[in-house]
């Protein structure tokens, strides 16, 4: 009992001032309204005890709060509660218990945005090592078949040497991107923006890619629109995002044609690849902006590919300030198009 009331009383001490300062001016009231009356020994005491018997009352009100504060932090810190409903303090500390649960949010968040990107980055290095096994593989199967006499067989080593080597290219793409994609990821892509001639841009690096159409019987076509439009932005990696996007609508066009569209608008310019391939499924469409992610990936390994190429694309189109956006039709074809600035 007497030791509560000690720490009571040292709990309400950092109150010690304003007590005083109260005590003073019930004195002073007290003056002033009894003339009278004068400081006798009696009267002393009274106000001596019932200032003690404040100060207890005030130091238990003290504790108590801040024991229930410390309950709060400590099953907070132990995780014993799953929802920020379950904290609750008394009624007049409601401001407090507010700021309790923003902050148990927040922690909350965090915690489960970390947990994601721990996984991601598991899965990330799961999707390399994979990626890159394949063509190591690869490589390392052919030297050995060579080197096991298929050298000397001049109708298959000229082959087995084409094969490894269209695997040490594969691997060197794979690679870029791979170097691509940490460089976006932790902010030191550098971008140089200008205005450049879109017509010739596009023209250029179609040109390219003609031959490769005209392997797989595929119509490759665009209409330049007015004569020296320019407009804003990174002119080598608009030609990354462009040639992948290409490649895609070769590699999944098995008839058909693939056309470059520019339509002009107030501030921007559309463009679009549209092809007549095999399309994407719905439930894929959010999803093949993901690193890795492929829709049908044995198909995409035999055309090549690892499924890095929209994802650089959409960060690319991204730091323009733009959005790429797809619309597909399982069997008739997709068309990707994004905006840029004039
Ligand atoms: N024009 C398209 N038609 C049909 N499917 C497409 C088209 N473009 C992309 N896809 C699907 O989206 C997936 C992701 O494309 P992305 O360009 O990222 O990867 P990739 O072409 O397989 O490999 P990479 O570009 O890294 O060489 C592809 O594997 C394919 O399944
Ligand atoms: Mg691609």
């Amino acid at each position: 009992m007497w030791n509560e009331i000690k720490s009571n009383i040292y709990s309400a001490s950092v109150y010690f001032r304003e007590f005083i300062l109260f005590l003073v001016f019930v004195v002073v009231i007290i003056f002033l309204l009894i003339e009278k009356l004068t400081l006798s020994i009696p009267l002393i005491l009274l106000l001596l005890v019932t200032g003690f018997i404040i100060l207890n009352l005030i130091g238990r009100r003290r504790i108590k709060e801040i024991d229930e504060i410390k309950n709060i932090i400590a099953s907070i810190r132990k995780s014993n509660y799953k929802s920020s409903d379950e904290i609750i303090l008394s009624e007049h500390l409601s401001g407090l218990e507010n700021e309790i649960k923003e902050m148990f949010e927040k922690a909350k968040n965090d915690i489960e945005y970390l947990e994601r990107l721990q996984r991601m980055r598991s899965q990330f290095l799961a999707n390399v090592s994979h990626e890159l096994r394949t063509p190591i593989f690869s490589i390392q199967g052919f030297i050995e078949t060579l080197l096991n006499g298929a050298i000397d067989d001049p109708k298959v080593n000229r082959h087995f040497l084409q094969k490894a080597n269209q695997n040490t290219v594969n691997l060197s793409n794979l690679l870029n991107d791979l170097i691509d994609i940490s460089m976006i990821e932790s902010g030191e892509m550098r971008m140089s923006y200008r205005y450049f001639d879109i017509n010739s841009f596009i023209q250029n690096i179609l040109n390219e890619f003609i031959p490769l159409a005209e392997e797989k019987n595929i119509k490759l076509t665009f209409n330049p629109t007015k004569e020296g439009l320019q407009v804003f932005g990174d002119k080598d990696k608009l030609r990354q995002v462009l040639v992948n996007l290409l490649q895609n609508a070769i590699k999944y066009t098995d008839e058909g044609s693939i056309e470059i569209l520019l339509a002009e608008e107030k501030k921007f310019v559309n463009i679009s690849v549209r092809d007549t391939g095999i399309g994407i499924p719905e439930a894929d469409l959010n999803r093949i902006f993901e690193r890795f992610y492929r829709v049908d990936k044995a198909r995409s390994r035999a055309v090549g590919g690892t499924g890095l190429g929209l994802a650089i694309a959409k960060h690319i189109i991204e730091a323009h300030n733009s959005k790429i956006i797809v619309q597909s039709t399982l069997g008739e074809g997709s068309i990707f198009s994004f905006m840029l600035k004039k």
